[in-house]
């Protein structure tokens, strides 16, 4: 958790009247806080009580009031306000002490602060209060201490204010399901990736099952047909498959790029081969001429899994508009991530649209009228919610991954490292930033141990996992390779200068 830190009512005004010339300590603090990125919190709760005692004293001590709402405007411009939430217990201790100083408290532990006051009281009945020379203190000695994979609590805190307006738009609203929030995220999601359809559903397992299970509806797809895949990826692309009775034939990746070789697809290619599942895995796109010449040679559908590429590229056109059809994963850690499960189909075909619709809403396109049998899987109004506002930020979030793998592959030099090799930066979202060495393990463990933590993208390749036994004993030396040696390194938009430059440290110390 992040350091966080509201500033009581007099901690503020001496800030304001600019008391903190003659006063160190509060001169100290706000330079510290500046040095840090560490942000001045407040409950809106002080608002008011801060800018009416503000005015009176700026007028008292001659200040014109050109000059005072300067310097308030200036104020307002540099804090973070956070929420006084409703629940008010009027019979706790604090509360019938002084109901000013309990609000702020609980505002405070919506955002897991502490509360910088120089109010004795305050200070005396508050657990979670500190003077300033103690936040000071605190301040100085806070150094990164574990670096996270993926702070997903940081991430979502800097859209809070957008998706608290959404999540109580929503209530307020009462409609929960197939509403004006999945609409709106329908709409703004097809756009940002340029086809005339988005159908938003439960997840992005789903998504890849529906547009499947769609085209099995409609006759173009049938049972038994078969379906190729890489065989290195996550396991829903495999399970989409499959669980539509489908025949998955994996294709080894290429080493150097991850992504499905599309030299070794033709030959994979048999008279029942009706559709080939690209992945664009990592953020990477997998998408080439070639895999698109092969798909009109052999009349197959082109499906993208776009779960971990939501605004790369491929020439100027996005992934997940390439295809036929493409399945998109919401989850939490993705680069646009709900706040539980959601994912989305995108196409630019119609019918299957409509079909995709109708499948993920029991089967029915009419209420209480089921012409199909299909499944529950719908995209909720709250998770919508929370997807259009992190949807306007995506495009600055992916930039600073970029940032991010370009630190990495400019400063990481230690030859037991394999780093990506990138020919297109517009090609790569950098969901995962994957490195490769051959004694991976160790290196996890070394890292680990100086406070950094990774992920393995995946320990077990899809044709040794137990739910296809059938599949145990195939060998895919390109596959196994990868699995045996990548290593995920931290990577996301709130990842920090001091804690790049530490990761970094520790890799090229690995020896
Ligand atoms: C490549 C890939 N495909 C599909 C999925 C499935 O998405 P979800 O977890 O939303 O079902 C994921 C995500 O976990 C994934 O990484």
């Amino acid at each position: 958790m992040a350091n966080r830190y509201i500033w009581d009512n007099n901690i503020c005004l001496d800030l304001l009247l600019y008391r903190y010339q003659s006063n160190t300590e509060i001169a100290l603090l706000y330079q510290l806080c500046i040095d840090k990125s560490i942000e001045i919190y407040l409950s809106s709760s002080q608002l008011q009580a801060i800018q009416y005692v503000y005015f009176s004293k700026s007028k008292d001590d001659g200040t014109t009031k050109e000059n005072a709402s300067k310097i308030w405007d200036t104020f307002v411009s540099k804090i973070v306000i956070v929420k006084t939430p409703s629940y008010i217990d009027f019979t706790n201790d604090l509360a019938i002490s002084d109901i000013e100083d309990y609000v702020i408290t609980l505002s405070a532990e919506t955002i897991g602060a502490k509360i910088i006051t120089g109010d004795k009281q305050f200070l005396k009945h508050s657990p979670i209060t500190l003077t300033t020379q103690q936040a000071i203190d605190e301040i100085k000695k806070t150094e990164t201490k574990q670096i996270a994979f993926l702070d997903l609590e940081k991430i979502n805190f800097s859209y809070k204010t957008e998706i608290e307006k959404g999540i109580d738009r929503v209530v307020k609203r009462g409609w929960y399901l197939l509403g004006n929030e999945v609409k709106a995220f329908d709409t703004n999601y097809a756009q940002y990736i340029g086809t005339k359809h988005s159908i938003g559903v439960a997840n992005g397992l789903d998504a890849l099952r529906l547009i499947l299970a769609a085209y099995i509806e409609m006759g173009v797809l049938t049972p038994g047909d078969e379906v190729i895949v890489p065989a290195n990826t996550y396991i829903a692309s495999i399970l989409a498959i499959s669980d539509n009775k489908l025949v998955p034939i994996l294709v080894e990746p290429q080493l150097e790029t991850y992504q499905i070789d599309d030299t070794k697809i033709e030959q994979a290619i048999t008279a029942k081969t009706k559709a080939i599942m690209i992945v664009h895995l990592y953020g990477q796109c997998a998408y080439t001429e070639t895999i698109a010449q092969l798909c009109k040679k052999h009349s197959l559908k082109l499906i993208e899994d776009n779960a971990q590429a939501h605004g790369c590229m491929f020439d100027k056109r996005k992934t997940g508009s390439l295809g036929d059809a493409a399945g998109h994963s919401f989850y939490p850690g993705k680069n646009l991530g709900a706040f539980g499960d959601a994912g989305a189909v995108t196409t630019n075909d119609g019918a299957l649209a409509d079909m995709v619709r109708t499948l993920a809403n029991y089967g029915s396109h009419k209420k209480y009228v089921f012409d199909h049998r299909g499944v529950n899987s719908r995209l909720d109004e709250i998770q919508a919610t929370v997807l259009t506002a992190k949807l306007s930020h995506l495009d600055n979030d992916t930039q600073k991954r970029k940032d991010i793998a370009r630190y990495y592959i400019e400063h990481i030099k230690n030859f037991e490292i394999t780093l990506p090799i990138i020919t297109d930066w517009d090609a790569h979202v950098f969901h995962i930033f994957p490195i490769r060495c051959s004694r991976r393990d160790e290196l996890q463990k070394y890292l680990l141990e100086k406070g950094i933590q990774t992920l393995i993208h995946y320990p077990i390749p899809p044709h040794k996992q137990g739910c296809y036994k059938e599949w145990n004993n195939d060998s895919y030396p390109i596959t196994e390779q990868i699995h045996f040696q990548e290593l995920s390194l931290p990577m996301s938009q709130v990842l920090h200068k001091d804690e790049m430059e530490k990761i970094v440290k520790t890799i090229n110390s690995f020896k």
